[in-house]
C-alpha cells in the first residue's frame, strides 16, 4: 500500500509535523511505502484557471497541466493508495498552502460531466482513500472551524 502523507504545515517540526509523523510510523509498521512531504518546501501556486485539464482532449487525464514543483507531489498523490494531509488551522480554515494544494489536486480530477445521481464524475476511477489532519489552539466550545465541511470537499 503507498501512502501519501503531506506536512501543509510551514514549521517542519511542529503540531502538524508531530501527527503526521505519527501517522508515517504507523502506517510504516502495518507495512505500507510512505512517502512524507513537507508541502512548504514546495515553490508552487494554486489553480491558474488554465482550464488545459478542463478540455476534452485531456477529459481522461486526472494530472494538473500546470508545470511547477508541485507536478510530481501530484502525481505521487494520484499514485497513491491514501493520502493524509494535516494542516494547521489559520483563521478558521486550513492553511493557505493546503488551499493551493487541494485546488491543484481535485479541480484537474474534476469533471463537470453528472453521474445519474447527479454527482460530478471524477477523472479518477479508482478509489484513493483520504485523511485530512487540523492542529489548531482553540478549545472545542471556541470553535468556529467546521472541519466536516473541510473534509467534505476531498470525498
Ligand atoms: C496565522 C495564524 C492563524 C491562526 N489561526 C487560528 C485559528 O483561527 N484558530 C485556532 O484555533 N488556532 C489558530 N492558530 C494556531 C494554529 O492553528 C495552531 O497553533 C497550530 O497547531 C499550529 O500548527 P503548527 O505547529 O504545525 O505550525 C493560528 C496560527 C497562526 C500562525
Amino acid at each position: 500500500m503507498n501512502v501519501v502523507v503531506i506536512n501543509a504545515s510551514p514549521r517542519k517540526k511542529g503540531n502538524t509535523a508531530e501527527l503526521c509523523r505519527n501517522v508515517v510510523e504507523g502506517a510504516q509498521d502495518n507495512g505500507a511505502d510512505v512517502e512524507y512531504i513537507d508541502l512548504y518546501t514546495y515553490d508552487f501556486k494554486g489553480c491558474m484557471s488554465c482550464f488545459a485539464c478542463h478540455l476534452k482532449k485531456n477529459s481522461e487525464n486526472p494530472l494538473c497541466f500546470w508545470k511547477d514543483e508541485l507536478k510530481d507531489v501530484l502525481q505521487l498523490c494520484l499514485d497513491a493508495d491514501a493520502i493524509v494531509i494535516g494542516t494547521p488551522i489559520y483563521y478558521g480554515s486550513i492553511s493557505s498552502s493546503a488551499q493551493a494544494f487541494l485546488e491543484r489536486l481535485l479541480f484537474a480530477a474534476d469533471t463537470y460531466v453528472l453521474d445519474e445521481e447527479g454527482n460530478r464524475v471524477s477523472k479518477i476511477k479508482r478509489e484513493i482513500k483520504t485523511a485530512m489532519i487540523y492542529t489548531m489552539n482553540v478549545t472545542k466550545e471556541m470553535d468556529y472551524f467546521n472541519g466536516e465541511d473541510q473534509l467534505a470537499i476531498m470525498i
